[in-house]
Formats: structure tokens, C-alpha cells, sequence
């Protein structure tokens, strides 16, 4: 069976794209869709490279019965190809990202998170590293309403059955 591979990127790979991971494992967890898929993160920065997620980022997630395990990792050229999925938080990492894209030939795979966000379609994923801790619950509804819309996409797409 062909592994899905799926991977979020933000800018630092320490806020949104770490929650964004841990938020679609643990749906297809709970869907018994896990065998299906291969589910990574990263930053199109190099700032925060090999670190844990914030630990507000970290807070907000245990919160919600999730427990993140990410480590900071920069994108590179070979994820396009590698990745069948891959989501941005917002359109300054789609620019970035489309310029490793030199022959554009991934770019049907690259897509904004908030697409799947049937309330606000084709906004950002506010970057609340530099907000309060509210700004870090927002964003985690925010992720999680878009998640759950992409798995059933998916789901729809790859005819991806569940098991018990
Ligand atoms: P993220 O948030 O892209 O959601 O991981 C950020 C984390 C760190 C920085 C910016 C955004 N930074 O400038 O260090």
C-alpha cells in the first residue's frame, strides 16, 4: 500500500506547523486511518532548527490531549517532491515555498491550510508567536477546523476506508 505523505509548513516550525501535525494525527487516530499516512512539519525559516516546539504552542496542545514531537527542520527542495500534500499557514510561506518550486511542477500540491477552513477559506493562519495566549487557543480552533475538513478531502480523494 502507498503511503499518503502529508507535511505542514509555518515560518519557524515551532508554533502553527507543529500543531497542525499534532492535530492531524490525532484525528486519524481516532478515524483508524493512521496505517494510511505519513505526517511531517517544518519551517521555511532556519531560525528555530532542531528546537521543541514553543512551549506555548506545547501548553495549548496538552490542553487538548495532545502531546507534540516535533523538532525544528528547514524545508528543502526534495520535500516537494517527496510530500503529496503539502499545506502553508499563510501566503508569505506559499511564496517561499513556491520558489523551491523552480520548474512548478509541485505546485498542485502545495496548498493555503485555511482552503479547507469553510468560515474564512483563504485566509492566513495568524502567526501568534508574538501574541498573548489567547491568540494560541484561536489558532488551534482555527487549525483544527481546517484539519478536519482536509482528512475528510483526503479521505474522499485517496478512497480511504476507515477501520475499527
Ligand atoms: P511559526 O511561528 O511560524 O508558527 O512557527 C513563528 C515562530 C518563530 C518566529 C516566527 C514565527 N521567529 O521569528 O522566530
Amino acid at each position: 500500500m502507498r503511503e499518503i505523505k502529508v507535511l505542514f509548513v509555518c515560518l519557524g516550525n515551532i508554533c502553527r506547523s507543529p500543531l497542525g501535525e499534532g492535530i492531524f494525527r490525532k484525528i486519524i487516530a481516532q478515524q483508524g486511518l493512521e496505517s494510511y499516512f505519513i505526517v511531517d512539519s517544518c519551517g521555511t525559516s532556519h531560525y528555530h532548527i532542531g528546537e521543541p516546539p514553543d512551549p506555548r504552542t506545547i501548553a495549548n496542545a496538552q490542553e487538548h490531549g495532545i502531546a507534540l514531537t516535533s523538532k525544528g527542520r528547514q524545508i528543502s527542495a526534495e520535500d516537494l517532491r517527496k510530500f503529496d500534500y503539502i499545506l502553508v499557514m499563510d501566503k508569505s510561506n506559499m511564496k517561499n515555498v513556491l520558489r523551491l518550486d523552480e520548474t512548478g511542477e509541485y505546485k498542485k500540491k502545495i496548498m493555503l491550510l485555511r482552503d479547507f477552513d469553510k468560515e474564512k477559506p483563504g485566509e492566513d493562519v495568524p502567526d501568534p508567536y508574538f501574541g498573548g495566549e489567547k491568540s494560541f487557543e484561536s489558532v488551534y480552533q482555527i487549525i483544527y477546523r481546517s484539519v478536519e475538513n482536509l482528512i475528510s478531502h483526503i479521505t474522499k480523494n485517496e478512497n480511504l476506508k476507515k477501520s475499527e
